[in-house]
């Protein structure tokens, strides 16, 4: 697959058809996202790779989270994502608390990681999404990501076989948003 039809031909899934996502594949796309560019070479970003065979821990996790009647009341959404999901990798940033734009620079980078672990894994047939909903990383749920202290979760990425097609939301065409020089 090129790398523009992976773009243009990616969505974000999440209704998954419970397959696992092979530990090789998910060990392949942790390979793909450490080459994102970074700058001065700071390579921010840290990884919690959370095979299917560990949802179990995942859907503890959430229980003990889930301490609002709101949150337990979301909690059978997040099950059925978890069910038909076949693997996840969640990004982590290391801070620089001292250095604004470091920091800034390096959550872009590992924004451009997390899209990498996307397109690589849609080349393989995994379909993903991109989560930073409190349900799945908000509160006490940072422990299970081990996100340290100096860290952000820039997100955790479900990934599994599509099990619907999903149709692209439009974007507006290029031609409203750039300003040629
Ligand atoms: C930083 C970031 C956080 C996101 N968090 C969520 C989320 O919590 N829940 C969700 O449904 N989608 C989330 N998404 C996915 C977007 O909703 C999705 O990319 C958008 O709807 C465009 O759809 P597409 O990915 O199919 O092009 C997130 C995307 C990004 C970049």
């Amino acid at each position: 697959m090129h790398v523009s039809q992976a773009i243009l031909s990616r969505r974000s899934h999440k209704m998954f058809r419970g397959d696992a996502v092979p530990d090789e594949d998910l060990k392949h796309l942790l390979e793909l996202a450490i080459w994102a560019p970074n700058h001065k070479f700071t390579e921010p970003w840290r990884f919690t790779v959370l095979p299917k065979r560990s949802f179990g821990a995942l859907l503890y996790a959430l229980e003990v989270s889930a301490d609002t009647e709101k949150a337990r009341s979301k909690l059978h959404k997040l099950r059925d994502i978890i069910d038909g999901a076949g693997g996840a990798i969640a990004v982590r940033q290391v801070r620089s608390p001292d250095n604004p734009e470091r920091d800034l620079e390096d959550y872009a980078a590992c924004a451009i990681a997390c899209q990498h672990i996307q397109l690589g894994a849609w080349e393989r047939g995994w379909a993903s999404y991109w989560t930073t909903s409190a349900g799945f990383i908000g509160g006490s749920l940072a422990d299970f990501w081990h996100a340290a202290p100096d860290e952000r979760l820039v997100g955790v990425i479900f990934l599994g076989k599509a099990a619907l097609e999903m149709t692209a939301v439009r974007r507006h065409p290029v031609d409203s948003l750039a300003v040629w020089l």
